[in-house]
């Protein structure tokens, strides 16, 4: 395939449309933003890591049955997927409380959570991306009930494919974001990335922060967090 015009460019990655009109190209960058970009930085190297470990997760949970727009790494940034039209929705999984949640609602970082917590957030940058409900989100014609009905199934399955992954690399899957869109044809597929960028990954031993929480509280490590995640997924990627 080859790369024509951008289509897209969003905090961290941008799109470009193929010379095949069902295929784009994600090329990820450096680029982090905090807060709903107040804070800004760059994190040495983030784009070809984060692009390889996505790559990697997105192939694992294809292979466990769940739909992806991921078709093939083409080079170390940029990712072959299906294009998709996400729906504006961020769908946030909490296994354990931590971030927003603990902040919102008194509960002390590092709570186990009962069973796993399901948000929604609309996607907007403007009004800095609200938590919703299923109501708020038909209402503004992000996704019907039945659209949600499928990606509140789909994202059930891949907490716990991802859940038991990480587990095996030692590491606790505190909390993560994921995005859904639909191909050409109708389908809905996982698509965006998973990687600590989008997730809150902590050493299950040690508990250390191994995510984007290192940029976003500036606690230092955060190439290395990044490296020691890419290469426990690597590891985990070469044993399935
Ligand atoms: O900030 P909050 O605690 O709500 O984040 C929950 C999870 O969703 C974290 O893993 C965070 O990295 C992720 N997230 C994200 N993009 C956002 C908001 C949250 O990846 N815009």
């Amino acid at each position: 395939v080859n790369k024509m015009q951008m289509l897209y460019e969003g905090k961290a990655k941008q799109v470009y449309a193929t010379n095949n009109p069902d295929l784009v190209i994600i090329h990820y960058k450096d680029d982090a933003t905090a807060g709903n970009g107040v804070k800004k930085g760059t994190i040495h190297n983030k784009g070809i890591l984060n692009a390889k470990m996505t790559a990697q997760l997105f192939t694992i949970l294809e292979q466990r049955g769940v739909a992806t727009h991921f078709v093939k790494q083409l080079n170390e940034r940029e990712l072959l997927c299906k294009k998709v039209e996400i729906f504006a929705l961020e769908v946030i999984v909490r296994n354990v409380i931590a971030g927003s949640m603990s902040v919102r609602l008194g509960i002390a970082e590092g709570t186990v959570a009962e069973s796993p917590i399901y948000e929604i957030c609309y996607k907007n940058d403007d009004f800095g991306d609200p938590l919703i409900n299923d109501h708020h989100a038909v209402a503004l014609h992000l996704a019907s009930y039945e659209q949600l009905a499928t990606i509140y199934q789909m994202t059930d399955i891949i907490n716990q494919q991802l859940k038991q992954m990480f587990a095996a690399m030692d590491i606790t899957l505190v909390d993560f974001k994921i995005e859904f869109g639909m191909t050409l044809t109708g389908a809905i597929v996982l698509a965006d990335e998973i990687s600590p960028d989008t997730c809150r990954l902590w050493d299950a031993n040690t508990h250390e922060k191994l995510d984007k929480d290192r940029f976003r509280r500036d606690l230092g490590g955060i190439e290395d967090a990044y490296i020691e995640i890419a290469n426990r997924i690597q590891n985990y990627y070469l044993t399935v």
